[in-house]
């Protein structure tokens, strides 16, 4: 049974960072709902080949290279997707990057890199994609914000700064687009095996810690994510905006203290 409730079918669907992780888990399960979705990445052909790979279903995959730190670029994308489909239904700001080191190693080039691409990107993506939503006087927005959205973990300050702003942007720009019809909101996810991290949690004490404090007792799937932003894509969320939904396996409940069962 298909409910209209929380269908993402013939919706146009724009996922930055969409070529392999998180972005490639939505964009995979948005086509396979009928969605048409623009997925990006920094790498023309990594884009198509990574839309070759992804089993589409009724849906569409259409690669566009697109490197979010570059404010050309992103102009260049909207335009495209706006001239080729003439409206947005969903963004999903993705596109994120990380580098793991102690707060007096971080070079001045470290921050930038990770603040471009996290927090400066996804706002200048918001705000274009916004001017055509603008138009039709509706949209969703999406945010991958993090755990450190709200407490940052140790060894990573940029990574948790870009995130803590991602959070804040999403209530900032829920305040300004919701007259308009223009709903944003961001997907926190837990600890979530990719490429991104699949050395981390290779780990072994690292692995331990995560399932000790993980009340689901595993990490994240990237496809742990889809229904979340099914969700928040579609008219089930329809009266949601500016929330961050942190999809976690219960990681930020509460503390796992040692007192026994
Ligand atoms: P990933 O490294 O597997 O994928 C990142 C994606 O972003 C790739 O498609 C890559 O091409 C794209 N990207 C990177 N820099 C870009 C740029 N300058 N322009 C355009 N695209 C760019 O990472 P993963 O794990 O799938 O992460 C996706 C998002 O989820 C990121 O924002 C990350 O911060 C966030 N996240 C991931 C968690 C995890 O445990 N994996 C946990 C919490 C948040």
């Amino acid at each position: 049974m298909s409910d209209p409730l929380f269908s993402v079918t013939d919706q146009i669907t724009l996922v930055s960072g969409g070529t392999r992780g998180i972005g490639r888990a939505i964009a995979e399960g948005f086509a396979q709902r009928g969605s048409r979705v623009i997925i990006t990445g920094r790498d023309q052909s990594a884009a198509e080949r990574a839309a070759e790979q992804i089993d589409a279903g009724p849906g569409e995959i259409v690669p566009i290279a697109c490197d979010v730190a570059s404010p050309d670029q992103i102009d260049q994308l909207v335009s495209r997707v706006d001239a080729q489909f003439e409206r947005i239904d969903t963004l999903i700001n993705v596109a994120g990057v990380n580098r793991r080191k102690p707060a007096l190693e971080v070079s001045e080039s470290d921050y930038d890199a990770i603040l471009d691409v996290n927090l400066k990107g996804a706002f200048l993506l918001s705000q274009r994609v916004a001017r055509v939503m603008l138009r039709e006087g509706a949209g969703s927005q999406i945010n991958i914000a993090s755990l450190n959205t709200d407490r940052p973990l140790r060894n990573v300050l940029p990574y948790a700064v870009s995130k803590a702003g991602m959070s804040s942007m999403t209530r900032a720009l829920a305040l300004e687009w919701g007259p308009s019809g223009i709903r944003v909101n961001a997907l926190a996810p837990g600890f979530v095996l990719t490429d991104l991290t699949r050395k981390l949690w290779s780990d072994e004490t690292m692995q331990a810690w995560g399932l000790e404090h993980t009340p689901q007792r595993r990490l994240g799937v990237p496809e742990d994510m889809l229904g979340t932003a099914i969700f928040l894509a579609s008219a089930a969320s329809a009266f949601l905006t500016g929330q961050t939904i942190f999809v976690d396996g219960g990681f930020t409940a509460g503390w796992n203290w040692p007192i026994g069962d």
